[in-house]
């Protein structure tokens, strides 16, 4: 945990915002796998980590602005607890360290939350994601769960303290990013032909639990780059295979890294995958020299994607106008998500908030009907403290080819002749985090070998 003032200052800020009323801040629960006592790997909830930063299941943090007191609800353990669990660290104690001096039972929660209604308080909760948790809020605010209504106005605060990242912030998120840099080197050096793709997503996994870190999310490790979110990982690589490794570590108190790097299975890449890579590469440099405090991160996704349309231009798959083939969206037939997006506690940070909330604003709110743009998850002015990723890729998908050749959808930006040899090309993605700063950005963590050239040079030496 950082120091118990962290989260004081952390919670006086937030009363400052909301002014009146109560904010009931629910942790996570352990969610059962097959029966309740088998259970998931327990991850607290990410504001409630912001604003309380302990690690126990079925406790909720309460913020009275009135009444100037802050509570938190949960059991301490029984007997009949203790005989399964072993003594452990006190809630009350717990709550210290939170800079918390008042506990309640749970159950005080529901006659707390009650009295507040009753006397026409506010009462200001975040949206819940996890189904407990739903049905928890319909039964304490007595609401049908059609009807929770989240607080715009907590959101909002929220999602404007959590997006300035504090120094120490910063430190574990580098904390993060050294282990997620070391887990993508460790891969690159250990892949070979013949080898399943869950062989390295284990040798990863293992390298990040012996530091006691985990993934910030489910990595993609796959010879299939071009399906995004792929999870299948069953495929041998085979000499010629791309490998697209998307992984990240996450710190024992909860920050995330995401990296991805894209390598070949043989020692060198072909000549084809080096001009696809150097494509991506190059709109990776643009997009993140772009970067500094007061540019809009859609301007720079918009830049990246032009980058991209020159590149292929110039590989003979794209044709025309490069800035006409970005206004008509024809690069999504190579790049069809967005650039990058916040990240901190989460992998995709405060997404369970609402990305129109963390990513827009209402002047310009988020397109979610056009492809490719529905998938930005960023697109409003970047201020100081903002931490971010940088993710351009070019990702072929044979049925996104035969759908819209058929629709002879822009013929006159994709030469469909060439780019049904490239079918089965697969996917390229390059992706690091930064720091956004007044007048520019600074990379977080260490630098993470990206050129061809360096790139070959550890494949050729694990191989021979
Ligand atoms: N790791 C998922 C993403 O890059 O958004
Ligand atoms: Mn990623
Ligand atoms: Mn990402």
């Amino acid at each position: 945990m950082f120091s118990s003032s962290t989260y004081q200052n952390r919670r006086t800020q937030l009363k400052h915002e909301i002014t009146h009323g109560v904010i009931v801040l629910l942790g996570n629960i352990e969610n059962p796998i097959n029966f309740e006592h088998n259970t998931y790997p327990f991850r607290q909830d990410s504001s409630f980590l912001y604003y309380f930063g302990i690690q126990a299941p079925y406790i909720a943090g309460l913020i009275d602005i009135d009444e100037n007191r802050e509570i938190i609800f949960g059991d301490e353990l029984d007997m009949d607890a203790l005989v399964w669990t072993g003594r452990q660290e006190t809630l009350k104690d717990k709550s210290l360290k939170a800079g918390v001096s008042e506990t309640l039972p749970f159950k005080e929660l529901e006659n707390y939350l009650q009295k507040a209604k009753f006397n026409n308080r506010p009462i200001h909760f975040l949206p819940p994601y996890q189904s407990y948790n739903k049905i928890l809020l319909s039964r304490l605010l007595d609401r049908h769960l059609d009807e929770l209504l989240p607080s715009e106005k907590l959101i909002k605060a929220v999602v404007k303290q959590r997006s300035i990242k504090e120094p120490q912030e910063i430190e574990q998120i580098e904390e993060a990013l050294r282990v997620s840099t070391e887990m993508h080197l460790l891969a690159m050096k250990i892949a070979k032909p013949g080898m399943k793709e869950y062989e390295l997503v284990n040798a990863i996994q293992k390298y990040a639990a012996d530091q006691n870190f985990t993934f910030a999310y489910p990595p993609i490790v796959t010879v299939h780059g071009e399906i995004l979110h792929n999870q299948f990982r069953e495929n041998s690589f085979k000499n010629g295979d791309l490998v697209l490794n998307d992984s990240g570590a996450e710190t024992p108190m909860g920050y995330a890294g995401d990296l991805t790097r894209t390598f070949p299975v043989s020692a060198t890449f072909t000549d084809r995958q080096k001009d696809l890579y150097n494509v991506v590469l190059k709109s990776f440099t643009d997009a993140r020299d772009m970067m500094k405090s007061g540019v809009n991160f859609k301007d720079i996704h918009l830049k990246a994607a032009k980058t991209l349309v020159e590149g292929l231009t110039a590989v003979g798959l794209m044709k025309g106008n490069a800035e006409d083939a970005v206004a008509n969206h024809a690069h999504t037939m190579f790049f069809q998500c967005g650039l990058g997006h916040m990240m901190g506690l989460d992998v995709h940070d405060m997404e369970d908030l609402g990305e129109q909330y963390v990513g827009y604003t209402e002047a310009e709110p988020k397109d979610k009907n056009t492809f490719g743009l529905k998938s930005l998850r960023l697109g409003k002015e970047l201020e100081a403290g903002f931490v971010l990723t940088v993710e351009p890729g070019i990702y072929i998908i044979p049925d996104l080819i035969d759908m819209w050749k058929a629709e002879k959808k822009n013929q006159e930006f994709i030469n469909y002749d060439l780019l049904e040899d490239y079918r089965n090309f697969s996917g390229i993605r390059i992706e690091d985090n930064f720091l956004i700063e007044e007048n520019g950005f600074r990379l977080l963590g260490p630098e993470l070998v990206k050129t061809v050239d360096e790139i070959e040079e550890i494949r050729k030496q694990s191989l021979s």
